[in-house]
């Protein structure tokens, strides 16, 4: 597999885009895989690529939120939510404006749309290049884990799909979304910010989704190596590696030796992607369960889960 990826301009890749290509695109959280929010065929060979199926929509990405307006309804809580954390790790689900410019294909027939400004500069670069929403979903095949490094986008799609390389990803974990159709917010995924932060800001806590599924994208199995994947584990047995987490001893890579749970989610898919080139089961150590780590454990039990 190539780990190579080449330089691509912000010009260019807003031409690949207004020509109905792809782009793998840097975003603070993980990379993506962009296309034109407008264009459906563009769109369709998204899901194509990705294997992702097509019930499952995909976020808008804008620069502000007067672009956000053209696509969403915008209501109070909407508004105290960006002001604080955009452009930034948070997904907004509100309702979609009548005939707005967004293919409805992307939506997978709901008139809702997730929605989030992305702070990573050359993210901002492109979307203020092109001049449009752009989505993008993380930049890996569906139910697999996500990419951090150009590197890995070049890993999971080759080098058909042209990727601008704008480093290691800081926070490491997707975005937080939050769902803003009904009476109560809901946490539909937990991310970069933690529903901590939203619940101060909103003055009420965020409710759980209820059955169903709220966010499709949310099946059990994601994230997942190809090895199997154990957690909670005290140690390894001979045949594991062992991701560790505050100086596990015996680990073969620690997420955050000091016990940091931002460097944690930062480190997190790079080093799954590591353990999984040693074809051995992979063990994982206890990751406590507040701030940053709600997300953390949540992209573990998912990679953990039995697969389809
Ligand atoms: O950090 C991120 O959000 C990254 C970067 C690239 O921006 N993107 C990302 O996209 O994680 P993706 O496609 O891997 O995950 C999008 C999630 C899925 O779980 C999907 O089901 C959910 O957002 N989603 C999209 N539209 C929705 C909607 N209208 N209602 C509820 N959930 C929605
Ligand atoms: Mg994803």
């Amino acid at each position: 597999m190539s780990t190579v990826s080449f330089r691509f301009s912000i010009d260019k890749a807003a031409e690949q885009l207004r020509s109905g290509g792809l782009v793998g695109l840097p975003t603070e959280t993980v990379y993506g895989l962009a296309a034109d929010a407008t264009q459906g065929e563009a769109i369709a060979r998204l899901y194509e690529i990705k294997g992702r199926p097509h019930f499952n929509p995909l976020i808008v990405h804008v620069l502000d939120r007067r672009d956000a307006a053209h696509i969403t309804e915008m209501e109070p809580r909407a508004d105290q939510l960006i002001s604080r954390f955009w452009p930034g790790p948070l997904t907004l689900v509100l309702p979609s404006k009548r005939g707005g410019p967004v293919a409805d294909i992307a939506l997978a027939g709901l008139d809702t749309v997730a929605i989030r400004a992305p702070l990573h500069p050359v993210a901002r670069a492109l979307l203020a290049v092109f001049g449009g929403p752009i989505v993008a979903p993380s930049a890996n095949r569906s139910g697999r884990i996500s990419p951090t490094i150009a590197g890995h986008v070049v890993a999971e799609f080759g080098t058909d799909i042209p990727v601008l390389d704008g480093g290691p990803c800081t926070v490491g974990l997707e975005s937080t979304i939050v769902g803003l159709t009904g009476e109560r917010p809901t946490l539909l995924r937990p991310g970069g910010i933690t529903a901590q932060q939203i619940e101060e800001i909103l003055g009420e806590p965020l409710a759980e989704p209820g059955g169903g599924i709220d966010a499709p994208g949310m099946m059990a199995s994601h994230y997942a190596p190809d090895a199997a994947v154990r957690l909670d584990a005290k140690a390894a047995t001979e045949d594991e590696v062992l991701l560790g987490f505050g100086g596990t001893p015996g680990a073969t890579l620690d997420l955050s030796p000091s016990g940091d749970l931002i460097e944690a989610a930062a480190n997190l898919f790079a080093h799954m992607r590591e353990l999984d080139r040693h074809g051995r089961p992979i063990a994982v150590a206890p990751i406590p369960e507040d701030g940053l780590g709600k997300a953390i454990n949540d992209r573990l039990r998912r990679a953990a889960a039995p697969r389809n």
